[in-house]
């Protein structure tokens, strides 16, 4: 197993070229299942959870061929399961339900279980998808599903899930008559797959709003050009924080400020300077880290997927932060690790009190999940002396070139082999 040995302490100078959105790829890869034939996406981000989604293709019957432009043929789909062995790697293979119940009218995926940021049901995946009319039974660790015939229906989330919107979705556009799904995750990626499947000829509205309107058609076809997929917020904030947190000037390049509002704010807040530019953002620190409150919320409130690395960057702030995680029951499991590092931080039940410090030293650390893994990074890069990031797979899939491109903005940073001296 590959670890990152981080030497840390140096201010962070340069340009970052930012990845396409690893969240908004893998909907968008399921989303070809809805349209036979052959699909074209470029900007396709090179991580560990794009090729297990494509090897999810590859299972049910629909090749890819790897290259700038990925090709996809979905013209066949031989069978409609999303086995354990790819779901348990990668909670985003329950994107394949939706899909398949739209294409074969059939879908058998295994439960995710799960993992180690919460429990995550996905008990509104499910109602939304028996609001058009799916069955579903639960036996042997999968979910089976069944529908004749998809019919549009109104329905209200109880809360507005990401990837049970998306899933949702990508069966309402085959479903017969209009579909309002209210409550609906607004989140960027959301509003990419209704712009995606709007493309393959599917009538979607309000992707991007708590209310989206769907007409259903009768077929999709994949459109005539490839598909660029939009850039990966959530990197781009994490490379933000990397110059926040080293003190350093970092413009992420192929960034999109409008989808990062929330955590711009708070990088100002907390002494940043921020430049939004056309397609690209810029953030440096010259003055002390501020203390900041945040609290985590759906889109456009502040992302708990980037709840991690402003902890990692608050732990070094002249006084106490407040920092609020709604979304997910578990998401503190950095926090332990940051403590190995020198950071103060107490846990109340979903509210942690980071207690500024003055500095952070290197140690081993172990990643736990990816967001996790980031702050780990952050806090590495920003600590005096070596730092070793045990269990790195987390990070490759999500981080496109992690190590190459801190390495490019001056960090000192490379990979080893776990149980090696580095
Ligand atoms: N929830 C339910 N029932 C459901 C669905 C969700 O109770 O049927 C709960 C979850 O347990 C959680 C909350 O609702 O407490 C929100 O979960 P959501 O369904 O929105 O999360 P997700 O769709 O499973 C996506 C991202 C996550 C990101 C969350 C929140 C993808 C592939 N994953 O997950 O990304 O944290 O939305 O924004 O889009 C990551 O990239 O590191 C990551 C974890």
């Amino acid at each position: 197993m590959d670890k990152l040995i981080i030497e840390g302490g140096e201010p962070l100078r340069g340009t970052v070229p930012i990845s396409g959105a690893k969240n908004a790829a893998l909907p968008l890869l399921m989303a070809t299942i809805v349209a036979p034939g052959e699909h074209r996406l470029a900007n396709l981000p090179e991580l560990a959870d794009v090729e297990s989604m494509l090897s999810l293709l590859g299972r049910i019957g629909c090749p890819s061929l790897i290259g700038p432009i990925v090709r996809i043929d979905t013209s066949r789909v031989a069978w409609c399961e999303a086995p354990y062995d790819l779901v348990r790697k990668m909670r985003a293979s329950v994107l394949a339900l939706g899909p398949l119940l739209a294409r074969c009218g059939e879908a058998h995926v295994s439960l995710p279980g799960g993992c180690a940021i919460g429990v995550r049901p996905i008990d509104q995946h499910l109602k939304g998808l028996e609001a058009l009319g799916c069955t579903f039974r639960m036996e042997n660790g999968y979910v089976h599903g069944k529908v004749d015939q998809l019919r549009g229906a109104e329905m209200r989330l109880d809360m507005p899930t990401v990837t049970g919107t998306e899933n949702i979705l990508m069966a309402a556009v085959l479903a017969d008559g209009h579909t309002v799904i209210d409550n609906a995750a607004a989140e960027p990626e959301v509003e990419e797959l209704g712009a995606f499947l709007n493309a393959l000829g599917a009538k979607v509205e309000g992707a991007g709003t708590p209310t989206i309107r769907i007409q259903g058609v009768t077929s999709l076809a994949p459109p005539t050009r490839p598909w660029s997929i939009l850039p990966d917020r959530i990197e781009t904030g994490t490379y933000l924080v990397a110059a926040a947190i080293t003190g350093g000037d970092i413009t992420c390049e192929n960034a999109r400020a409008g989808d990062l509002v929330a955590v711009l704010n708070i990088l100002e807040q907390a002494g940043c300077t921020v430049e939004r530019g056309e397609d690209s953002i810029r953030v440096a620190r010259t003055g002390p880290i501020l203390p900041v409150d945040i609290t985590t919320a759906p889109h456009p409130g502040f992302p708990t997927d980037m709840q991690a690395q402003l902890m990692a960057l608050l732990s070094l702030a002249g006084g106490d932060s407040r920092i609020r995680e709604t979304i997910f029951e578990n998401r503190f499991m950095h926090v332990a690790e940051l403590l190995r590092l020198g950071a103060r931080i107490d846990i109340n039940l979903n509210l942690a009190t980071v207690h500024g410090v003055r500095g952070l030293q290197g140690a081993t650390v172990m990643a736990t999940d990816l967001r996790a893994s980031a702050s780990l990074v952050l806090a590495g890069l920003a600590a005096q002396g070596r730092t070793e990031i045990l269990r790195i797979y987390h990070l490759d899939r999500g981080y496109e070139k992690l190590a190459e491109k801190l390495s490019a903005v001056g960090a000192r940073v490379r990979r080893g082999e776990e149980g090696r001296p580095g």
